[in-house]
């Protein structure tokens, strides 16, 4: 059978809803770390676009390696977290990030480098924004977990800011939530402190809020970052505002 031009519009909302129904939604929950690991979205065909995420030496400056360096945090390695992908505000309602990830129903391929913006609803933070992208994972996140990439947040299961800072050995503060207060912030490497303040600034020290949550198309501001961007990343949504924004300080 030959469809006709009425037929093709008839179905077009059918198949816009498919579109759509390739982002994923749903209510999930936070938690915060900065392992200074090389985030596992750093390693090559990990998403399915061209570039892995951008990892660093242990003086803090760019591999362009291809993803294919050992870890910081395995005996020799040396490629850890960029500095460079430490949250920022944006402006007093939306900031921009990046995350480890899971997905309820879904996979790493699927969400590596993906963009989610995170709503959240309960805390200090309620009703702000946050768009992270997706540039890791964990064993022991749960379901639509976001573990939010925050310097100072606590090293959790793997630590290589003790190689690559010399951060104590437990990482800042404590393993699990890291430091305390802002005054914490002030001991940090140079390069962590702003990604550091951030918590107690636009973040207010909020303490795992929970999220609704949405997949949208990246940010560009993100991207130039991360270095990491997925083909037909073009989800029909589009996040909150402008692609690309300038830095926002309090
Ligand atoms: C904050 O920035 C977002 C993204 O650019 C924009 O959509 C929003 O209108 C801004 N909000 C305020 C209060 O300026």
């Amino acid at each position: 059978m030959r469809l006709s031009l009425s037929t093709l519009v008839a179905l077009l909302p059918f198949y816009l809803e498919a579109v759509t129904a390739q982002g994923s939604s749903g209510n999930g929950k936070t938690t915060r770390y900065w392992d200074c690991c090389k985030p596992s979205c750093g390693w090559p065909k990990k998403s399915n676009g061209n570039s892995p995420v951008q990892t660093c030496d242990k003086n803090d400056r760019a591999l362009n390696d291809g993803g294919n360096t050992k870890s910081g945090c395995d005996n020799g390695g040396n490629a850890f977290m960029c500095s460079s992908q430490s949250p920022w505000a944006v402006n007093e309602t939306v900031a921009y990030g990046w995350a480890a990830v899971n997905i309820a129903g879904s996979n790493e391929a699927s969400w590596c480098c993906a963009c989610y913006e995170l709503t959240f609803t309960s805390g200090p933070v309620q009703g702000k924004k946050l768009i992270v992208q997706a540039t890791n994972t964990g064993g022991d996140l749960g379901n639509n977990h976001f573990d939010l990439a925050i310097p100072g947040g606590g090293v959790g299961l793997f630590n290589a800011c003790t190689n690559q800072y010399g951060a104590p050995s437990n990482g800042w503060g404590d393993r699990y939530g890291g430091i305390h207060s802002k005054s914490d912030c002030s001991g940090f490497p140079a390069a962590l402190k702003a990604g550091c303040n951030f918590r107690f600034d636009w973040f207010k020290g909020a303490d795992n809020p929970s999220v609704s949550f949405r997949q949208v198309a990246c940010p560009a501001a993100i991207t130039a970052k991360s270095g990491c961007t997925r083909n037909n990343d073009a989800i029909n949504e589009t996040p909150t505002g402008d692609r690309t924004v300038p830095t926002w300080t309090p």
